[in-house]
C-alpha cells in the first residue's frame, strides 16, 4: 500500500483533559508518524467550512460550538494507508460503537465530544492539510 498523508484533528476535549500526549501514543503505536502539528484557537467561521458537509445535520450548531470551545490540535499524519488506517485508529464515530484500544473508546466523552477528527478520503485530506499547513510545515 502507497504512503498517504491524512489530515487529523485533536479535538478540545482532548487538549482540556491534557490527553494530547496520550492521543499521540495511539497514533505513534499504529505506526503513523506525526509530520506536522500545531495548537491553535479556531474561528467559528473555519469551523463552519470545515465541517460544511454537515450545514444542514441537526447537531451542525453543537459540533461549531464544540469545536471552538477550547483549543485544538491540528496535525498531519503520514504512513501506509494512512486514511484507512486514522479511521481505523479512531474507532467509530459513536463512542459507544468503537472497538477497544481506538482512541474513540478509550478517550471520548460522547458522539459530540468524540476526541479528534480524521479525513475519510485522499480528496478531503488534500484539501483539509491545505487548509491547515503550507508545504514547508510538513517535515516528513
Ligand atoms: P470526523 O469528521 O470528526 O472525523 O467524524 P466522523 O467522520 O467519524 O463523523 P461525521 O459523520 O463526519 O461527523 C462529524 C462529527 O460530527 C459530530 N456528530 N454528532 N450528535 C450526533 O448525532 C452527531 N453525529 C456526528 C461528531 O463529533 C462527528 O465526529
Ligand atoms: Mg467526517
Amino acid at each position: 500500500m502507497a504512503i498517504e498523508r491524512t489530515f487529523s484533528i485533536l479535538k478540545p476535549d482532548v487538549t482540556r483533559r491534557n490527553l494530547t500526549g496520550a492521543v499521540n501514543a495511539l497514533i505513534e503505536k499504529a505506526g503513523l508518524r506525526i509530520i506536522a502539528q500545531k495548537r491553535v484557537l479556531i474561528t467559528k467561521g473555519q469551523a463552519e467550512t470545515f465541517y460544511a458537509v454537515h450545514r444542514e445535520r441537526p447537531f451542525f450548531g453543537e459540533l461549531v460550538e464544540s469545536m471552538i470551545s477550547g483549543p485544538v490540535v491540528v496535525q498531519v499524519l503520514e504512513g501506509e494507508g494512512a486514511i484507512q488506517k486514522y479511521r481505523e485508529v479512531l474507532g467509530a464515530t459513536d463512542p459507544s460503537k468503537a472497538d477497544p484500544g481506538t482512541i474513540r473508546k478509550e478517550f471520548a466523552l460522547s458522539i459530540g465530544e468524540n476526541s479528534a477528527h480524521g479525513s475519510d478520503a485522499p480528496e478531503t485530506a488534500t484539501i483539509e492539510i491545505a487548509q491547515w499547513f503550507s508545504g514547508n510545515e510538513l517535515v516528513g
